[in-house]
């Protein structure tokens, strides 16, 4: 299958609070899959963690009060970031949650100023990805670690159809009461994901160095990427 983008940034409020709506219902499903993958970057309470691309942030405020620490949640959506702030308020975390409106592309944030970098199924809305993965790269401190995961584009439509029927399932279990919406976003998001081998030249190309990759069959095809900066 051919790369086929979709609009980067998910100005709709149906599209945002519909991913509201899921992030909420289905944390208890990946939380504790990416907890798995928190224990190795050691985060402390003194650490700043960098959330990129939060959309509502409800992984910011997870990662916020597992660790005691202070995260910036950022998203280019005024819709998101509507959400975002509501939800802040909601899990009473002003004191360690602050959502800022800030471009993946091109941070405003100072060179080596956090020492954990998240980000979560959001490469595949950017056209140009390399930009975002130098940019989390810059604001990693020395010995700073990222934690950048998305999906994998299907091989064909027959993929396709296997993958939309899967994230079908999961909606309908987890009565996502706006299913139809998240169901045309992860459409049009899987065919705007990057194939594997795309993944590996865009790293090659990139600034990262010491880097982790694993593909993982899930719901969907997916990849984890962890690097920790020398
Ligand atoms: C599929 S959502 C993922 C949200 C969240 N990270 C999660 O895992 O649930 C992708 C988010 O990326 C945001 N986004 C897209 N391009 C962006 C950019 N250049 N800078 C900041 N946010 C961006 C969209 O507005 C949307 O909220």
């Amino acid at each position: 299958m051919k790369r086929v983008l979709e609009p980067e940034v998910m100005e709709s409020r149906l599209e945002s609070e519909a991913f509201d709506e899921y992030q909420k219902k289905t944390m208890y499903y990946w939380w504790p899959q990416i907890k798995k993958f928190l224990r190795m970057f050691e985060i402390k309470s003194s650490h700043k963690i960098l959330d990129v691309a939060a959309g509502p942030a409800n992984f910011a405020i997870e990662l916020s009060k597992q660790y005691k620490a202070k995260v910036i949640a950022t998203d280019l959506s005024n819709e998101m970031l509507i959400l975002a702030k509501q939800n802040v308020r909601a899990a009473n975390a002003s004191k360690l949650v602050k959502i800022v409106k800030d471009d993946a592309k091109n941070m405003h944030f100072k060179s080596n100023s956090f020492d954990f970098v998240f980000c979560r199924y959001t490469l595949h809305q950017i056209p140009n990805p390399l930009l975002a993965l130098n940019e989390m790269w810059r604001v990693t401190k020395p010995r700073g670690k990222i934690f950048v995961y998305d999906l994998v584009r299907p091989k064909n439509n027959i993929e396709l159809k296997q993958s939309l029927s899967n994230v079908e399932k999961l909606y309908k279990e987890e009565k996502i009461k706006l299913w139809r919406v998240m169901l045309n976003a992860a459409a049009d998001s899987l065919s705007a994901g990057l194939a594997e081998n795309e993944v590996m030249k865009l790293l090659k190309k990139s600034n990262i160095s010491n880097f982790k990759i694993t593909f993982e069959n899930g719901t969907f095809r997916s990849y984890r990427l962890i690097a920790t900066k020398k």
